[in-house]
């Protein structure tokens, strides 16, 4: 790591730092001396309505309980917007930019608040209670965040669903999470494709049938397309809402009370909703936003996730409305209707945060500079990713081209499971190294073991963990805290194991080299390998499968399956087939690259199957394929390289 380039703070006269280097670690050291002061301290960023004592209790050790400001209590609606009424309630708080209406949309903070009123009353009166699950199932429209913030309100869970999950996956995670209502769209459009929200809630509820508990379904009319509606059931959203009060009192909830679950993969099969407490969470979406995105009066984040996502949660909602900011959504792609539309959308809406992930980075810059160069750009004054590893050529074009050399480039790096940003830059106060999401902010014990556990000193290489809670710590998997302990704290006894290989530098830079578990990265979409194979392992047409991820120039990764079809029934199920039976079972997003029928996978003597080698082979890395001692059968090398290359 000796041809780094770095750039360093000073290169940004013109950013506002909130803090001066020597600032930045005298924070460091009072949050290693003194914790749970230094998070006490912290807690006073948002609104209490009782402010808590007590910072952390629990361990990482054994059954791993995790408990944040437990005397305090408070409500995540009110730290959005209530307490904003007085100071700002005419500013813009969000700007949804509808493509398929082609305009946009700004709500203050008044507004958010009528809208988000109504909505808890509607919910009220369709029985939905504090502590009830309420999934939400919508594409990046207003209704979505006033959703999640109705929920905060009555004290239900959400769990927003992404609308790229087949009927299948809806399905099992409706059931899953236990959910009594539903919010959906009638259908989206994304780019000129139409999405059928409804359709596959429809689908989903049938699958679930006596498995789910929904009796609600509100339906959001994003176009003048007709669904069929349930009498008695599925309600349109504002013809039932827009009646409703436009007060409602906020229930109050017990810092540790869950604000919502969200899904994520990992590897193991069954999807898994982590679960966030309202307090900590809170507290972390308002830290780790102040201190990466800090807001001036007039600054509009635009932060392009997928609400569905925990960066749509934290950096879209969360975390801009808990610190008093504008943010912006929309339901645009970067290149539709034509290349560059991202950057119209910037200028028109002047845009000083752009937030987004490498792989939409590497999209822009797939399309050239020209592009680009079409469009001011000049309200931009930060530039963030986040969600995979960025190379440093895509880091730098992003900085010269994009932010022309002006804007500081964050690299963040988080987890669904750490509810925030972990690892990433102060801008203006920290040097830059492109393609290194620095170092963790304050009050994160981040450490490096080797495979056995054992924490490394200075520059070193290994494992990812975590060695004290931190607020937005996720508490638990929903329904199966065994699986929580298991996944994440058995690695290292007594850390928190992130999943993640990285180096650490010379200068104390962090560098992610990867997953180190069965999960692969596509376009920013965490899947679990055995998520798939689970999946077509239910199909009785295959006898085996193996899923791996591979490289892709702009996804960051692909998925490539290899399967063992039953032989006595060659009913047809060819390539095409399994692709589809994988989105079908998973979701659009999960399509794979590249599907290859073979006669047998490469095993272990013990029987395991070698995904380092299908990988490998997958990739076109023929020559390098490594030891191969273990396996029980040399032979499989040439045939698998048969099939995948065409050559012996
Ligand atoms: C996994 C978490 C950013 C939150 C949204 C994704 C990978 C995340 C980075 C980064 C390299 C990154 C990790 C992590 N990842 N950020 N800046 N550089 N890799 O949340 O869906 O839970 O995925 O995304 O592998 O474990 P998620």
């Amino acid at each position: 790591m000796t041809d780094q380039t770095v750039i360093p703070a000073r290169n940004y006269p013109h950013y506002p730092a909130i803090m001066t280097p020597e600032q930045l670690q005298a924070m460091r050291e009072y949050a290693r001396r003194d914790p749970d002061g230094f998070w006490l301290q912290q807690a006073a960023r948002i609104h209490w309505c009782s402010r808590p004592s007590i910072g952390f209790s629990g361990s990482f050790e054994k059954d791993v309980s995790i408990s944040w400001f437990a005397d305090g209590t408070l409500n995540a609606s009110v730290c959005c917007i209530d307490r904003h009424l007085t100071d700002r309630g005419d500013q813009v708080a969000l700007i949804s930019q509808r493509e398929a209406q082609g305009r946009s949309e700004s709500l203050t903070y008044k507004d958010l608040h009528e809208r988000v009123c109504r909505l808890a009353n509607a919910l009220t009166h369709l029985g939905v209670e504090k502590g009830h699950r309420v999934a939400i199932c919508l594409p990046m429209v207003s209704e979505a965040v006033v959703s999640m913030l109705a929920c905060a309100r009555i004290g239900a869970v959400h769990v927003v669903l992404f609308g790229g999950f087949s009927a299948e996956g809806i399905a099992e995670r409706l059931v899953d999470s236990g959910a009594v209502a539903v919010i959906t769209a009638n259908m989206a459009w994304r780019g000129n494709k139409p999405v059928p929200y409804k359709q596959s809630m429809d689908e989903a509820l049938r699958i679930a049938g006596g498995n789910s508990g929904v009796h609600s379904v509100l339906v959001v009319r994003t176009s003048e397309e007709a669904v069929p509606m349930l009498p008695g059931r599925d309600y349109d959203f504002h013809d039932f809402v827009d009646n409703f009060e436009v007060d409602f009192v906020p229930v109050v909830m017990r810092a540790e009370e869950p604000l919502f679950m969200l899904y994520t993969s990992g590897s193991t099969g069954k999807p898994k909703a982590v679960v966030h407490a309202t307090g900590g969470y809170m507290v972390w979406a308002a830290y780790t936003m102040g201190m990466v995105y800090t807001h001036q009066p007039g600054d509009v984040l635009w932060c392009t996730a997928d609400v569905a996502w925990i960066t749509g949660h934290t950096s879209v909602v969360y975390g801009p409305l808990a610190n008093g900011g504008t943010t912006m959504i929309s339901d645009s792609l970067p290149t539709y209707p034509q290349p560059g539309r991202w950057f119209e959308l910037i200028d028109a809406n002047k845009v000083t945060m752009l937030f987004t992930a490498p792989t939409a980075v590497r999209a822009m810059m797939a399309e050239g500079d020209a592009v680009v160069n079409r469009h001011k750009l000049d309200s931009l004054r930060l530039l963030g990713v986040a969600g995979e590893p960025i190379s440093p050529d895509a880091w730098l074009w992003y900085h010269d081209v994009v932010g022309k050399k002006r804007c500081p480039v964050v690299d963040t790096w988080w987890q669904t499971e750490t509810a925030g940003i972990v690892l990433g830059p102060i801008p203006g106060v920290q040097s830059l190294k492109p393609g290194s999401a620095t170092m963790p902010l304050p009050g994160v014990e981040m450490v490096i073991t080797d495979p056995q556990g054992k924490v490394e000193q200075g520059a070193a290489e290994g494992a990812l963990c975590i060695a004290r809670s931190w607020p937005g710590q996720a508490r638990t998997i929903w329904g199966d805290h065994a699986r929580f302990c298991q996944t994440y704290f058995a690695m290292a006894p007594g850390l928190y194991f992130t999943g993640d290989g990285a180096k650490r530098d010379e200068d104390g830079y962090y560098w992610i080299t990867g997953r180190m578990d069965d999960v692969i990265n596509i376009a920013g979409h965490r899947l679990g390998t055995a998520e798939v194979e689970d999946a077509l392992g239910e199909d009785h047409r295959i006898v085996e499968c193996a899923a791996v991820g591979v490289d892709h120039p702009v996804k960051g990764q692909a998925l490539v399956v290899f399967a063992i079809l039953r032989k006595d029934a060659a009913t047809g199920l060819d390539e095409a087939g399994i692709s589809r039976l994988v989105v079908k079972l998973i979701g659009r997003y999960a399509a794979p690259e590249a599907v290859y029928l073979v006669p047998d996978l490469p095993r272990t003597r013990s029987g395991k199957i070698v995904r380092r080698l299908l990988r490998k082979i997958a990739s076109g890395d023929t020559n390098e394929l490594g030891d191969l001692s273990a396996l029980s059968d040399q032979s499989i090398v040439p045939m698998l390289r048969e099939r995948v290359w065409g050559q012996m």
